[in-house]
């Protein structure tokens, strides 16, 4: 459904971003969903281009709701009920691979859901509807291609040598512990990179919604599977949240105008290959 506020672009900030720069704010939205009301207001608002994005804290205004009260569906239906067709979302995460060190850039390809069952991961939950959405692909590959290159050329333009990753499987735990050293290794030999408490169910619920959905990952800690150091603090993640948090916006703003062009130009479905995703997922 499409209203007055009509916006094409939903961001979702995870820790340490609460709000983005260089936008003209143009109002704040509160949309109450058949599940509930989003984490916090949606600040929609327009780059001097002209260019709208609506802005959603994932944890809430200042962190107050942890990973695991996330009301994932009310998020997403909430953007969706704006008009929004594509999501890029930011997340804090911890790094199960030596190369991606704190501060690196990821956008993964990949998923490991280890909060199966606990958290409520479906529209049609509660529903007489079975559905199944197809999820071997649980980001949307062409806009992860599409932003590749595009964050790349903001990290190089910042010039603070933060490193940018690609093709990597992320794991989804449950929180809000830490992972022990135990299942950090594993998750390494399941083939994890990276690990964080927060894309799951939001990739899931984005693929129901037929949503364009990606991830750009920040890496804040090394976890808990490096032998010689100490297993991941909370204290470790805020230390590098804010340098990530003031690049993720350098990012934002590099990017958003041409993903407003990509997403009303020509070549527009290729970005939105979610839509009429769902159409088969039904049972007859
Ligand atoms: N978010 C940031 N660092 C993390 C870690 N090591 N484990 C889970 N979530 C995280």
């Amino acid at each position: 459904m499409a209203n007055d506020n009509n916006v094409l672009i939903g961001i979702i900030g995870g820790s340490g971003l609460y709000h983005l720069d260089n936008l003209t704010q143009i109002t704040t939205v509160n949309p109450e969903t058949p599940w509930g009301f989003p984490s916090s207001s949606i600040t929609i608002a327009a780059l001097p281009s002209g260019t709208r994005v609506a802005f959603l804290a994932r944890h809430g205004q200042g962190h107050v709701i942890p990973p695991s009260s996330v009301p994932g569906r009310a998020n997403i239906a909430a953007l969706k009920s704006l008009g929004v067709r594509a999501i890029i979302a930011f997340s804090a995460v911890g790094s199960l691979r030596e190369e991606i060190s704190p501060g690196s850039f990821v956008l993964p390809t990949q998923i490991i859901d280890r909060t199966k069952g606990i958290r409520p991961a479906s529209f049609f939950e509660g529903t007489s509807i079975v559905a199944h959405a197809m999820f071997g692909d649980p980001f949307s590959g062409k806009l992860v291609k599409w932003l590749e290159e595009r964050v790349r050329k903001a990290l190089d333009a910042e010039g603070k040598g933060a490193k940018l990753f690609t093709g990597k499987c992320i794991v989804c735990m449950e929180g809000p512990q830490f992972s022990t050293r135990a299942e950090s290794l594993m998750y390494r030999q399941w083939g994890g990179d990276l690990i964080n408490m927060s894309v799951l169910p939001e990739a899931k619920l984005a693929r129901e919604a037929e949503l364009s959905y990606a991830l750009i990952a920040t890496a804040t800690d090394y976890d808990s599977w490096r032998d010689q150091s100490e297993s991941v603090t909370a204290a470790d993640v805020f230390k590098t949240l804010k340098g990530n948090a003031e690049t993720s916006r350098l990012v934002a703003a590099t990017i958003l105008d041409d993903l407003q062009s990509a997403l009303t130009g020509e070549d527009a479905h290729v970005f939105l290959e979610e839509i009429g995703s769902m159409q088969f997922s039904i049972m007859p």
